[in-house]
């Protein structure tokens, strides 16, 4: 997982962050606002708000879109990721703000996080890209393990197993998207399983989120990839 998100960071880190801009053309300022986006869509279901006293975790930051969004309501937030090249980029894209600290994760747990240390734990179009779900299970673990009595979770989660096969976009692309891939103005290595990544069957979340002393208070979205889960760890 290093490896590929490493490349895809040099590659074009914006555009593999969020994928709904144009690949040729990035728009920076589009995807800084898209972060503020994605945090009120994801906690508005759940009428969530992230408060000045709060310290957080955002799981696969990348280069800290949503980071930045949550850094403006939090006391502090702590970024997470897998892979290297993000987390530096990420590191001079904030250096502007004091309350954030960006760690290179293992990509299975939150080591360096302490027990019961945090309020909330936010992560959004993180999990569906694990390509083993169990690694998904075990990140529910730790989010279980790192939330404080009374903390809570918002974090999405693909439900839809037959978008994360190869056999479902292969052949998909047109004649003009191969075109422009080959003089390097289309993305790449978007059928490698880092990117197509895996889901989880509700049972598997509903058993997760137990194991991990975590009380599912509200979903939204089940059954697709856009599956919101918010939960919480009980006092
Ligand atoms: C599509 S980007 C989303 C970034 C960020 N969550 C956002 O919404 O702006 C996926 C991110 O997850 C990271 N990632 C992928 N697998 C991971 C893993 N096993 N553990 C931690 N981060 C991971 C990637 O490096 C990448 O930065």
């Amino acid at each position: 997982m290093r490896r590929y998100w490493d490349k895809k960071a040099r590659e074009n880190a914006m555009y593999y962050i969020q994928s709904e801009l144009d690949y040729a053309h990035v728009d920076r300022n589009e995807f800084w606002a898209s972060g503020d986006d994605s945090l009120a869509r994801t906690l508005s279901p759940f009428d969530l708000s992230v408060q000045p006293t709060d310290e957080v975790v955002d799981i696969g930051c990348g280069i800290g879109r949503t980071t930045r969004a949550l850094a403006t309501k939090a006391r502090h937030v702590i970024g997470v990721d897998v892979s290297l090249e993000m987390v530096e980029r990420g590191r001079k894209e904030l250096a502007d703000l004091g309350n954030v600290e960006l760690l290179l994760g293992n990509g299975r747990d939150l080591s360096g996080i302490g027990d019961a240390s945090v309020d909330v734990v936010y992560s959004f179009i993180v999990f569906q890209h694990i390509p083993d779900p169990a690694i998904t299970c075990e990140y529910i673990q730790e989010i279980g393990r790192v939330l404080r009595p009374g903390g809570w979770t918002v974090f999405q989660v693909s439900e839809l197993p037959e978008i994360h096969h190869r056999e479902m976009w292969r052949g998909s692309e047109s004649v003009r998207t191969r075109a422009m891939r080959l003089l390097g103005r289309a993305p790449r290595g978007t059928l490698a399983p880092e990117w197509l990544g895996s889901a989880l069957s509700h049972d598997q979340l509903v058993g997760a989120l137990d194991d991990a002393g975590l009380v599912l208070a509200a979903s939204v979205g089940e059954g697709s990839q856009f599956c919101l889960v918010h939960a919480r760890r009980p006092l």
